[in-house]
């Protein structure tokens, strides 16, 4: 980890040893003061580990498959808290960037209840509340295998900001220096509190090979009912070639507005190739073994394992 140290890049701060973009600071009081209820939900994950997907998944659970409403952009169901700090309208001040991601945080405010919200912030930047246990609302994280992470979070990062190339992103990656990384701090320290009644913590891959279950899952944690034709009819909606053409959630607007920020290179779709183990065809060789000891490093006496 230490022989692959980078700098924090420009534009980037650490915060609780986390890195996230400088304008996260304008609303990092919002956040730290947002009043939460025990009835709300919290997806959450590190970028690229199949948060939109999980977010699908529990909107609809949550609001007993309303499949109609469900045609409504998912940034407007279950917005992404993090939008309102990802992208800077200085930076694009030709377009105008919509409401929907600009404005999650009062968005997410005047929702009725149960009010959803995803993030990819660490536990430790979460609103105060929840951080000191004074409310609980439920929180769902999913976890990828971070070489799966690493490859998908390198193709998102080529439509944003990032001009290198996978050598260069593996190595702001085992260093950390991601947007909100570390990997494993953010895992592990939601992972240390899978316990908690409140808390399911749930694996891409599980959910892949088996989503029935991971929808049955999520059903009880949200106390729903949810019979086996209507598990059926939702696994074919959350496959991954159905949502992959479903405008609502697989975010080719906002691939589009990416587009405008800089974009040399083709647009990498945000709905990708979704496969476990994908990463063995694209990272560099020598990197495999290089991530594989890491992993088995961090992951040493936690009990977690992909
Ligand atoms: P890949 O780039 O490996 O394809 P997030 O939403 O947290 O940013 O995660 C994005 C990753 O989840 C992408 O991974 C994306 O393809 C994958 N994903 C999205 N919907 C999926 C689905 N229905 N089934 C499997 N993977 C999905």
């Amino acid at each position: 980890e230490e022989k692959y140290s980078v700098p924090v890049r420009p534009g980037y701060i650490k915060i609780e040893n986390h890195i996230l973009p400088k304008k996260y600071l304008e609303f990092k009081k919002a956040i730290d003061d947002l009043e939460v209820s025990d009835t709300d939900v919290f997806v959450t994950g590190f970028p690229r580990s199949g948060t939109t997907w999980l977010s699908e998944m529990v909107w609809l659970i949550l609001h007993d498959l309303d499949y109609e409403n469900a045609k409504k952009h998912l940034f407007e169901r279950l917005p992404l808290l993090d939008t309102c700090f990802l992208f800077d309208q200085r930076n694009v001040p030709h377009i105008e960037l919509p409401d929907i991601v600009t404005n999650t945080i009062e968005r997410f405010k005047n929702k009725p209840s149960p009010r959803s919200l995803r993030t990819h912030l660490p536990f430790q930047l979460l609103p105060k509340e929840i951080q000191y246990g004074e409310k609980k609302p439920k929180i769902i994280y999913i976890a990828r295998n971070p070489l799966d992470v690493c490859v998908s979070y390198y193709h998102h990062s080529s439509n944003l900001y990032f001009t290198g190339d996978m050598d260069e992103f593996c190595k702001l990656f085992l260093s950390g220096r991601v947007n909100d990384g570390p990997y494993f701090k953010h895992v592990l320290t939601y992972w240390k509190l899978r316990n908690q009644p409140h808390v399911l913590f749930l694996k891409y891959e599980d959910i892949k090979r088996d989503m029935g279950k991971a929808i049955q899952n999520i059903a009880t944690f949200l106390g729903k009912k949810i019979s086996d034709e209507e598990k059926v009819a939702l696994q074919k909606h959350l496959s991954f070639d159905s949502m992959k053409n479903n405008a609502a959630v697989n975010n080719k607007n906002f691939d589009e507005i990416i587009k405008l920020f800089k974009m040399p290179s083709p647009i990498v779709p945000f709905i990708r190739s979704g496969k476990v183990g994908g990463y063995k065809e694209e990272l560099p060789h020598y990197y495999i073994d290089i991530f594989q000891k890491w992993v088995e490093k961090n992951l040493e006496g936690t009990g977690l394992t992909f």
